[in-house]
């Protein structure tokens, strides 16, 4: 049985995501997507997995039912700790010099992200990921995630309809600009960061 957990109260991004959004967006969709999964696995070989091991089987094995409502599960959760609006304004420390070392400095970082999420072309995530000792900026569509692949998610932003359009109507650009400049948890982004072991000279 695999949980669904909102780390804070509805009305804890306010005011840049409204109580009335939050309430939405997790009571109905990324609890649906809990309980489609729930439905789904109980009684087979994936009732007893973790939402990892399930998202690599269910890849593995083409069962995209499960694929789908097992990754928007895994999406959303680290959404939430993408997301605080008493968190950390800038990046600093290691994940400041990576982000320096693949865009240039943060102000290039966050145009870039801002033009991933506007260009993304439907329902989809953006995520920033460690690829090695660079990072990089991943849009994907629908529910696709890099969970389980050899990149490491540091943190996302969800540009499906539903994630803003009680705010924000059709307005994605002013959502995205208060994601970048209001609410990215810069802390448990800079927590999801893999050492990275210097290649050794020949
Ligand atoms: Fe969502």
């Amino acid at each position: 049985m695999i949980q669904s957990n909102l780390p804070y109260d509805y009305d804890a991004l306010e005011p840049y995501v409204s109580e009335k959004t939050l309430k939405f967006h997790y009571d109905k969709h990324h609890k649906g997507y809990v309980d489609k999964l729930n439905k789904l696995i109980v009684g087979t070989e994936y009732a007893d997995l973790s939402l990892e091991e399930l998202i690599s089987r269910a890849r593995g094995e083409a069962k995209i039912d499960i694929l789908n409502n097992a990754q928007q599960a895994w999406n959303h959760a680290f959404l939430w700790e993408s997301m605080a609006a008493s968190g950390e304004m800038s990046p600093d420390g290691r994940i400041k010099e990576l982000i320096e070392h693949s865009f240039g400095d943060v102000a290039t970082f966050k145009e870039r992200f801002r033009t991933a999420a506007l260009t993304l072309f439907g329902s989809g995530w953006v995520w920033l990921v460690q690829d090695g000792d660079e990072l990089r900026i991943l849009p994907t569509g629908n529910a696709d995630s890099p969970v389980g692949t050899h990149l490491t998610p540091l943190l996302v932003l969800d540009v499906w309809e539903h994630a803003y359009y009680l705010d924000y109507q059709n307005e994605r650009a002013r959502y995205v600009d208060a994601f970048l400049n209001k609410l990215i948890n810069w802390k448990f982004a800079a927590s999801n960061l893999r050492e990275v072991r210097a290649s050794k000279a020949a």
